[in-house]
């Protein structure tokens, strides 16, 4: 096996490279004046099973080119499998048809990263675990969950209550409850597939004195736990916290979030970011050694 190093995730794949004791791939990347993408492999890929650790964030659609580059470049280099470990899953949350004349989109990459000669695919908290099910060739997601929750049990803050901002979300807490080893609930969230308007209810949560800690699995906006924040604040909750495995933070989404009372913000560095304080290398690396996908 080797690991590529996608421009996008330098730093998490040379550490998986680490943790696996797997030669590395640098990659030569540039961007064209138009915008276009530039790849190149530095390394000999030839009969290896390429391992190209690359996230699809902020800068989505360049990101998906240049992985759909780089599994073109290692099959032209003779790789025998490769593998994209894609630790954010851009447009994975377009999964299904929401109103009359839309397209699929996480269906569309599938097939694109297909097309550009991508064997399996391994993801972290993917929005829905059964998209992967439409996948043209293996696909597995994994949870961070519990490592983030371990970081608030090493901050002190066991029996912590875990709450999903959503239903959806809701077994997102349960990890984080057998972790925490408090209690878990979750909110009422409606979104206007019009307007992408959201709003959230409390109902039958009971919160008061509690230290709280947000559980999601993507925070763009930050207009989610905002409002969760809002919400718990009424409802007389003493310390919020909140942690996401993809902390896309887009905007002022962490002083917004800051701003709402929330008094600390961790995500992982699936999306490198100024919250990411917890590593997935770890729990890529093990799914990796355990050759879990394909
Ligand atoms: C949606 O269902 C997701 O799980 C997140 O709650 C959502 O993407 C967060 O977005 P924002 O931070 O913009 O509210």
């Amino acid at each position: 096996m080797k690991i590529i190093l996608g421009p996008a995730s330098t730093a998490l794949a040379e550490k998986i490279a680490q943790l696996t004791n797997q030669e590395k791939v640098p990659v030569a990347h540039k961007t064209f004046p138009d915008g276009e993408s530039y790849i190149r492999l530095e390394g000999n890929v030839q009969n290896e099973h390429a391992v190209i650790v690359q996230t699809t964030s902020a800068a989505q659609d360049t990101q998906l080119m240049q992985l759909s580059f780089l599994a073109d470049a290692a099959k032209r280099n003779g790789a025998h499998k490769v593998t994209a470990v894609v630790p954010y899953l851009a447009y994975a949350r377009q999964d299904k048809i929401f109103l009359q004349g839309e397209n699929i989109s996480i269906e569309t990459i599938a097939r694109m990263l297909q097309a550009a000669g991508v064997d399996a695919l391994l993801t972290v908290n993917i929005h829905s675990e059964n998209t992967l099910k439409k996948f043209p060739f293996p696909a597995k997601t994994l949870s961070a969950i519990p490592l983030l929750a371990e970081y608030f049990v090493q901050k002190g803050f066991k029996k912590a209550f875990a709450l999903a901002p959503d239903k959806g979300a809701m077994y997102i807490a349960e990890q984080a409850q057998k972790i925490l080893g408090g209690e878990a609930g979750h909110l009422e969230k409606h979104r206007d597939r019009y307007t992408g308007q959201t709003s959230q209810t409390g109902k039958n949560l009971n919160v008061k004195g509690q230290t709280v800690v947000i559980f999601d699995d993507i925070i763009s906006s930050g207009g989610t736990i905002v409002g969760a924040a809002k919400i718990l604040r009424e409802l007389g909750a003493a310390k919020i916290f909140t942690a996401c495995v993809h902390p896309l933070l887009i905007g002022n989404a962490e002083k917004r979030i800051l701003d709402a009372g929330v008094e600390e913000i961790v995500g992982t560095d699936g999306v490198a970011s100024r919250v990411s304080k917890v590593s997935l290398a770890p729990l890529i690396a093990e799914a990796l050694k355990a050759q879990e996908i394909g």
